[in-house]
């Protein structure tokens, strides 16, 4: 496996890889890889020729007050990780090299990031929007995947792509949990062993509240009620919306229940996508 720190020795390979007609699948990640990176990893490279994963803590999309200096990072296990599921390149390119001359021009998410994460952290999407352009255009990427996980931004990099014709097929990835329920976040080593104890009543509540739903029943106090009852935690959002749309149910097609809570050290979020008949 490569590792590769700049853009310009990326696109050196890239351009060898183009010449010769091989397929490039594409991972962006922020590191600290866990098994929900991994199996995004492993899709990417049964359908590509090469695989290429991103490690980038973007400062673009953290808000002041968020936790960007205290992300956790590990890079020789990151390294090791990535090679062992067969990525052919890891980029990891510093700050400077991605963000070398304050922009002139920027992207700004459409109505997609007005609820959910986008109410609660402003202007982190237009940050995911810039890095995942960026990521895009270096990579030249056939396919990159995304992980369910992360609904929303799933949703905005789709109209991305759709919106602005990138030449990209975005493929998306199950959520990929712990045996109790939680699903695996690089944030989750910032739970105390309480709050980890607590954290799988989160996905306990996205059960209810889809069992609630499917039987005609309002799924939020629900949920509000479960998880109030059984972490320490404050609840940031519970909604249930059309997807990939982001907007009020219209009572068919796929819907999204999400969900995030905040702990003392920890903001996690989770979902489910529910198809409404
Ligand atoms: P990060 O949080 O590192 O996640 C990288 C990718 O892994 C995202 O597509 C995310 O949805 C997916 N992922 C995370 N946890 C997962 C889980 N439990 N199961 C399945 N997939 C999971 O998301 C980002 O980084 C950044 O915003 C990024 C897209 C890299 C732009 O900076």
């Amino acid at each position: 496996m490569n590792v590769i720190e700049t853009k310009q020795g990326l696109k050196c390979w890239v351009a060898t890889m183009k010449q010769d007609n091989r397929s490039i699948g594409f991972v962006p990640t922020m590191g600290f890889l866990h098994e929900g990176h991994l199996s995004l990893i492993r899709q990417a490279r049964k359908e590509n020729d090469v695989v290429i994963v991103s490690i980038f803590v973007n400062p673009a999309q953290f808000g002041p007050g968020e936790d960007f200096e205290r992300y956790p990072r590990d890079l020789p296990k990151d390294t090791a990780l990535a090679e062992s599921v067969g990525a052919d390149v890891l980029f990891v390119p510093s700050a400077e090299e991605m963000y070398p001359a304050e922009a002139q021009v920027t992207l700004t998410a459409g109505p997609q990031a007005d609820r959910l994460c986008g109410r609660s952290r402003p202007g982190h999407f237009d940050g995911v929007l810039k890095v995942v352009t960026k990521l895009f255009h270096l990579t030249e990427a056939d396919r990159a995947y995304f992980g369910q996980k992360d609904a929303q931004q799933l949703a905005i990099i789709e109209s991305l792509v759709r919106d602005f014709d990138f030449p990209v097929e975005i493929r998306r990835g199950a959520t990929v949990r712990e045996e109790d329920g939680l699903a695996k976040s690089s944030r989750n080593v910032y739970l105390s062993p309480e709050e980890r104890s607590e954290a799988p009543a989160i996905h306990e509540a996205l059960r209810l509240g889809r069992e609630a739903t499917l039987s005609g029943r309002d799924p939020v106090p629900v949920m509000a009620d479960h998880i109030e009852r059984h972490t320490s935690g404050t609840i940031d959002y519970i909604e249930f919306l059309s997807y990939p749309e982001l907007t009020e149910p219209i009572g068919s097609g796929e819907a999204v229940l999400a969900v995030a809570v905040q702990f003392e050290k920890a903001r996690l979020i989770d979902n489910v996508i529910l198809n409404l008949k």
